[in-house]
């Protein structure tokens, strides 16, 4: 019985405590399955792939398995093969030797040999340049790596997780994965369900989140039960992450009392200069111009997914691109400047949405 219907309607949904270890809560049929394959797979040293939308816990996933493995006391070592520049990665994964390339004034451990006896988690593999692929595979098939300006193969022991929002047969049907390395990270697979296949779960994430809430606030938060059944409609494209943000959120907003409009009708940035109109299951629509109804839109996509970088996954473009759209956009008049020559500068550009500093800064 859900602990909503044995309570007053408007009674305030009580808080859980926080859950100290890394856990992915949840009782869906979904989640008990993913649980059950982490666990069973986590004493094992063979490569796993957890997949899942931006925002499932793919990451917390691939820390209980280190978690719940023998190799608990030695390093968990995180790479986002997303974020690291192309020229890098070779380095970042496999370690380099002093003078192997301009600006390595020293000798550095690659990630491979500093996760020994370890956990290695490749997060968003999919992002790997193909020529790392082979090296990646290569790295996974014989244990050993060479190191960027090394002559030497240095052997490694970690347990590769790799971790992808994307759909991997699709990027190897489209020449942008290798489809030997992708059976050989996929030995086994976690699937992780976005949020919306587990409203089921939202009440007891929502208490869950509000009591991290209170905790990272110090102040006491309660929540409506019309806040639950309004998340439970709610569509969550950043899932638990935006879910983990918009409560916390909420909880500030409202005093500490989060509600249904608290939690789902906006993102963290005010809308309120527009004259809003309600849409279809809630959703706010800003008015105004069309480009700057565009970036208000792009600005809840951000404040759910919790950040630019995940609105992008989300939405599938560029995340350069992203940043250019939320500074401003090339259709919206500008005004004209006074120095002759020069780049119009995007973030000076006036707007009845103040475009906060971290999201002109990603545009330039
Ligand atoms: N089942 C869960 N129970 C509790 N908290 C969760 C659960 N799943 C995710 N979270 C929390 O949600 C946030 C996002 O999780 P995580 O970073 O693991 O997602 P991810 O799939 O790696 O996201 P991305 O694809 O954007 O990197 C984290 O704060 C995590 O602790
Ligand atoms: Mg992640």
């Amino acid at each position: 019985m859900s602990p909503l219907s044995s309570r007053a309607a408007d009674a305030p949904v009580p808080l859980a405590s926080p859950v100290a270890r890394a856990t992915l809560l949840g009782n869906t049929p979904a989640m008990e399955r993913a649980r059950r394959m982490l666990r069973r797979v986590a004493p094992l040293p063979h490569c796993v792939l957890v997949q899942g939308e931006t925002g499932t816990g793919k990451e917390l996933a691939a820390r209980m398995l280190h978690d719940a493995s023998p190799r608990r006391d030695a390093p968990f070592v995180a790479i986002n093969c997303g974020a690291i520049p192309a020229h890098l990665a070779e380095s970042e994964l496999f370690g380099h030797l002093r003078g192997a390339f301009t600006g390595a004034h020293r000798d550095r451990a690659g990630a491979f040999v500093r996760a020994a006896g370890g956990t290695l988690f490749l997060d968003e593999v999919g992002e790997l340049p193909l020529p790392l692929q082979a090296k990646l595979l290569r790295a996974l098939e014989v244990g050993t790596v060479l190191p960027v300006g090394a002559e030497q193969d240095v052997q490694v022991d970690a347990r590769i997780v790799a971790a992808t929002h994307r759909d991997l047969p699709t990027m190897v049907a489209e020449g942008r994965m290798r489809e030997d390395l992708v059976h050989r990270l996929a030995i086994f697979v976690v699937q992780l369900p976005p949020l919306r296949e587990r409203t089921a779960d939202i009440e007891l994430l929502v208490a869950h989140f509000a009591a991290l809430a209170e905790r990272e606030t110090g102040v006491p938060v309660r929540v409506e039960p019309a806040a639950i059944a309004a998340a439970r409609r709610h569509d969550w494209p950043g899932n638990l992450r935006g879910l983990k943000n918009a409560v916390l959120r909420a909880a500030v907003h409202g005093d500490g009392l989060v509600t249904a409009d608290g939690l789902c009708a906006r993102g963290p940035w005010s809308v309120a200069s527009f004259d809003d109109a309600t849409g279809p299951g809630g959703m706010v629509i800003p008015r105004g111009s069309f480009a700057s109804m565009k970036r208000a839109i792009l600005q809840q996509v951000v404040a759910e997914a919790g950040s630019i970088r995940e609105a992008a996954q989300v939405l599938d473009i560029p995340r350069s691109t992203l940043g250019a759209w939320l500074a401003v956009d090339p259709a919206e008049p500008r005004p004209r400047r006074a120095a002759a020559g020069r780049t119009e500068d995007a973030a000076a550009a006036p707007s009845p949405h103040p475009v906060p500093a971290r999201l002109g800064a990603v545009a330039r």
